[in-house]
């Protein structure tokens, strides 16, 4: 990874984000990495390492076996609670300050962007927080009893739906399903309407979210690529930052408005 410092942020950059009156910023797990949150595809620290995705993040894992997907995300959703918001998800949070307009459209489903004060934002991916039943869809707001699972030394089982019985699950987009329909098209018509779209931290794999980027570039949008290394995206992009969402987000917006 390069120094720290030794990365300049290109004029033309600078120039256009200081002119632009409504901003895009797509975000992945890399801007969550430096909270302490594994990505998904990151050798070391990739989440799947221990699990195949087919293993946990699919409805028919959920039908086969409901206690380890549940406990499984369950483990993942107190695990971002011990997190924070990294100086990236606070400086993209900043960016409203000088921007008439910031969405957020993050592929993750940590809380991390709301707690660091972004408040355009949309889970194309769903999140840990908003539990639903599997079989009626409604929403689940109860409490998690892990005293009695961890006391009876019983596995966390996913709890009953109030309304139909059904076993409430993650509030996550599946491999398999679609994306939430209202969130998606509100995220397009936002890459429609922007003047920029910053790329932070994602691997571009995985569509429609990295549809996006195309998208943003046949409309002539200015786009700018955040991630140490290389992906899809860079061939988009009209200036390419290598380095971590921790230390460029910061260095962009003190060149933009120091
Ligand atoms: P990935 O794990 O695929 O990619 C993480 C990206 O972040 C990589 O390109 C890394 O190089 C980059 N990265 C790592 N550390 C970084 C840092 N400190 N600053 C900036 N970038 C950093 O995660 P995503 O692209 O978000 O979908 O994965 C997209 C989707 O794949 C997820 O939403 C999930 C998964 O399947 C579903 O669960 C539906």
């Amino acid at each position: 990874m390069s120094d720290k410092n030794d990365i300049t942020i290109p004029v033309h950059a600078i120039r256009r984000l200081q002119c632009s009156e409504n901003v895009v910023v797509l975000t992945g797990a890399g801007i969550s990495a430096e909270s302490g949150i594994p990505t998904f595809r990151d050798a070391m620290t990739g989440l799947w390492e221990n699990y195949r995705a087919e293993e946990l993040a699919t409805p028919e894992a959920f039908l086969r076996d409901r206690n380890m997907v549940w406990g499984w995300y369950e483990q993942r959703r107190r695990e971002v609670m011990t997190k924070q918001p990294n100086i990236g998800h606070s400086a993209l949070a900043t960016l409203g300050k000088y921007i008439n307009e910031v969405t957020v459209i993050t592929q993750n489903v940590d809380d991390l962007h709301e707690r660091a004060g972004s408040n355009r934002i949309l889970h194309l991916h769903g999140n840990l927080f908003t539990p639903r039943c599997f079989d009626c869809d409604q929403l689940w707001n109860g409490m998690i009893d892990y005293q009695a699972a961890q006391s009876s030394n019983k596995e966390l089982s996913p709890p009953i739906c109030p309304h139909c019985h059904g076993f409430v699950r993650p509030g996550v987009v599946w491999f398999g399903e679609f994306l939430p329909e209202d969130i998606w098209r509100k995220a397009e018509r936002a890459v429609k309407n922007c003047d920029l779209i910053i790329i932070v931290g994602t691997s571009g794999l995985v569509y429609p979210a990295a549809g996006l980027v195309a998208m943003a570039n046949q409309d002539e949008k200015y786009i700018i690529q955040i991630n140490p290394r290389e992906t899809d995206h860079d061939k988009f992009a009209d200036c390419v930052l290598r380095g971590s969402a921790g230390t460029i987000l910061p260095k962009l917006i003190s060149a933009a408005w120091a």
